[in-house]
This record gives structure tokens, sequence and C-alpha cells, in this order.
């Protein structure tokens, strides 16, 4: 899987590439994540990517034609484009599922007080990571990007992501490691007697406990 982010501001993504399983996704040739500076596609003088809104109001509005530009250069066949952008498609885990199956994926960042609204006709996808709002979609695009990353094949153990919250619509289960009794709170008796299907029980028991009490609205989409 290839996956390009359009970004004004490249630099935001050198700890995110650089650190842990992402890191290691990419040195393990799982993934490639290119981070391209759109202003260099711009035109405009000093390669100028933002102008005055139209009909006036505050701030800059980001101006079409570096992000089409960079979009013609770097679209293929089998492009999935996601633009980033609070008025989009709440994101969640199903999503991520669905991302993983895309060749290539291309990552808007919208950024400032808003982008001309005819970037918007470049994109499969308009995705919102919640409702709030952030100084742009830098954060967002990697949050998608390492929600997809660690859902392909070998990044981590399969095992590890089958349990996952909202899987099955469920949050993940408690986990315990040592020690058994740590400041008078102690592990489940249940995990130390080596009966995997209690153990598997009691897991999902928590899991329902646990999804009522704290997301009731995830039991309710089935
Ligand atoms: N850009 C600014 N806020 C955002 C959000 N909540 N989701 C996606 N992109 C954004």
């Amino acid at each position: 899987m290839r996956i390009d982010i359009l970004t004004l501001f490249p630099k935001m993504f050198a700890g995110f590439l650089n650190e842990s399983i992402i890191k290691r996704a990419i040195e393990q040739k799982k993934v490639e994540i290119n981070i391209i500076d759109f202003r260099k596609y711009s035109k405009a003088p000093h390669n100028r990517v933002d102008d005055y809104p139209y009909g006036g109001g505050a701030g800059m509005v980001l101006m079409p034609e570096p992000i089409f530009n960079a979009v013609d250069d770097l679209k293929g066949e089998n492009t999935f484009i996601i633009l980033c952008t609070p008025q989009g498609k709440v994101y969640d885990q199903k999503l991520a599922y669905d991302l993983t199956k895309r060749e290539h994926i291309i990552i808007i960042c919208g950024h400032y007080e808003g982008f001309d609204e005819r970037i918007r006709t470049l994109a499969d996808l308009e995705v919102s990571i919640g409702d709030f709002v952030l100084t742009g979609g830098e954060i967002p695009s990697m949050a998608i990007t390492d929600s997809i990353v660690r859902l392909l094949d070998g990044v981590i153990l399969e095992d590890s992501h089958m349990n996952d919250s909202f899987n099955n619509n469920l949050l993940d289960y408690p986990v315990y490691t040592k020690p058994q009794d740590f400041r008078g709170m102690k592990v489940p008796d249940v995990l130390l007697s080596g009966h995997h299907e209690n153990i598997r029980k009691w897991r999902l028991e928590e899991q329902i406990k646990r999804t009522k009490l704290r997301r009731p609205d995830l039991l309710k989409k089935g």
C-alpha cells in the first residue's frame, strides 16, 4: 500500500514516521508513506497557496490550483482520495478496515481558515476524526494513516487487533500484568485459573458490561 499525504507542514510528520510501529512497517515495506509539500505545486509568485475569500470574511483560503496540480501528478488508476475536514464522515474502525483494501490513498490536509470549495470535487471521501476543530488536517491524516497501517498484514500480531475495541461494536476487555496484587488491587482470579473457556467467557462479559456502561451507542449499531 502507498499513502501520499499532501500538506503544507511536512515537518509535523517527522516523529510520526520515525518511531515505533509505523517506522518498522515502512522499513519492512508493508507500506510506503510519502509526505508531499503541495506548496511546490503552486505556480503563483512566491509559491503562494492561499488568498483572501471572495465576498470578504476573516482568514485565508487555500487555492485550488496547487492541490489539483499535486493530485494530477500523483493520482494513478487505483487511487482513493481522502480530504480531512471537520465536515466529513466521522471516522471509525470499520472505515479503517475498509481502507486497508486500497492500493493507493492520497490524504489532503486542509489548513488555515478553510479551502476553496472546488477542492472537495477531488475527494472520494471527506473524513472528520471527531466533532472538534483542529488547526489543520495533519493530525487527522496521521490518525487515519496509523489506524490503517497497524491493520496491514504482518505489522502487528493479528491477535492484537482481533480484540481491538470496536470490533463487533464492543470495547476491549480489561487486561492485567504483573504483579498479581498491586497496592491492594488484585488481578481477577479467573485470569490466573488457566481455564481458557472461563477466561474467554469472562472477557466477553466484561466487553459487554463495559460497552453498556461507557458506549451504549455502539450496541445500537448492531
Ligand atoms: N481539520 C480540522 N479539524 C478536523 C477534524 N476534526 N477532522 C478532520 N480534519 C480536520
